[in-house]
């Protein structure tokens, strides 16, 4: 009976505040009847924040309490909340509690571990497309980036990554599943190629998404770290957990290896961030009804994309990605003027959107732009 309480709470966003609100903005603004997932009217200078990835019911009520809360000992350098926090996904991970280390988000460890490989030259082999981070701090430490193409059906290329590893090969990048183009690495395969890689060169891999995936052929690496100083796992409060401004992210990974990361991290996680955290690892139902709605958006896009005949990904995370047909930046700005923000375009497929879930009803408002623009 609780949780329905707050279940309604966190449904209430799309609705409690819409009437009496007035329109404003754009010329096109009196056609939208639709409400972002704060409550208000949908406007291009109030959008439905389909771009980054992000959680769209916010941060779990039980977090926020618990956010609140910690400001009145936010004054003090309480250093227990870190080991509570890794006591918390020690637990929930079955690792030691010396192969985690916390900060303030995955990013952090993203720049630790770039730097880490970058600085002693070689080069860093990866995705194409992935996500950026660790590249770019690899390249700034003064590594050279070696990309693989994913193959033809925008699955990475275990083929290519094998191949692409040379001598000089300090680290290699997965970011499972990956972003922008939502697919997984067949776990048999992925794990395979840590134990016969993880001899050449460290591998990194990024598990942003970890929490959305519901297929039997994905599953993480962390299990591996306790044995192996050349991997490391990055998670992240960000996504599912809606802490993307409030900075929380792991890194998982060999006591030995920790201790080389430690030198180039640069933040860490704030007492009501990991207050907040704490209280949200240890709610599974909020998290599973975030899922649930996840999966009820990506149905919505998918019935619109196969009546508009577009090729699409399969996700297992919180976004799609999907052959619009013309230049990504077309339908961006087009949508962006309706009030919907999607992701922007990413090489090498400059005709392929990426679109982030958002609530359903949200969703459904993209699909009616959408279908009305490019229909
Ligand atoms: C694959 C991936 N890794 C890491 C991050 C950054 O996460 P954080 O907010 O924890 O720094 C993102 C953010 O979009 C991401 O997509």
């Amino acid at each position: 009976m609780k949780f329905e309480l707050t279940r309604r709470d966190w449904l209430a966003g799309s609705s409690a505040v819409a009437s009496g609100l007035m329109f404003s903005g754009a010329a096109n603004a009196q056609e939208m009847s639709d409400f972002t997932a704060f409550g208000e009217p949908v406007t291009p200078d109030n959008p439905i924040r389909m771009t980054n990835n992000e959680n769209p019911y916010g941060i779990n009520p039980k977090a926020m309490t618990a956010i609140i809360e910690s400001y009145k000992r936010a004054h003090t350098y309480n250093f227990g909340a870190r080991r509570e926090m890794i006591q918390v996904i020690a637990k929930m991970e079955n690792l030691p509690e010396e192969c985690i280390a916390v900060g303030a988000g995955s990013g952090e460890y993203l720049v630790a571990t770039g730097a880490l490989c970058g600085i002693t030259g070689g080069n860093i082999v990866a995705p194409f497309p992935t996500f950026g981070g660790i590249l770019r701090s690899a390249r700034n430490f003064g590594a050279e980036i070696i990309t693989v193409p994913v193959k033809e059906d925008m699955t990475i290329d275990m083929d290519g990554m094998r191949n692409a590893v040379n001598d000089q090969t300090t680290c290699i990048y997965f970011c499972n599943p990956n972003n922008p183009i939502p697919s997984i690495i067949d776990k048999n395969d992925l794990e395979a190629f840590c134990l016969e890689f993880s001899k050449k060169a460290m591998i990194v891999i990024d598990e942003a998404y970890y929490e959305y995936v519901r297929d039997d052929n994905f599953s993480t690496m962390a299990h591996l770290v306790k044995d192996n100083p050349n991997i490391v796992i990055l998670r992240t409060a960000s996504k599912i957990h809606a802490f993307a401004n409030v900075r929380v992210g792991f890194a998982f990974a060999h006591p030995e290896t920790m201790e080389k990361l430690m030198m180039f991290r640069s933040g860490t996680a704030s007492y009501p961030s990991l207050m907040g955290a704490i209280a949200s690892y240890q709610d599974p139902e909020y998290q599973k009804f975030v899922v649930d709605k996840n999966y009820e958006s990506l149905e919505i896009m998918y019935k619109m994309f196969e009546e508009l005949g577009m090729r699409y990904v399969k996700a297992h995370a919180n976004f799609v990605y999907a052959h619009a047909g013309r230049p990504a930046t077309e339908v961006r700005d087009k949508l962006r003027e309706n009030g919907v923000l999607i992701g922007r375009a990413y090489e090498p497929f400059p005709e392929w959107i990426r679109i982030s879930t958002a609530k359903p009803e949200e969703t459904e408002y993209l699909v009616k732009i959408y279908k009305r623009e490019f229909g």
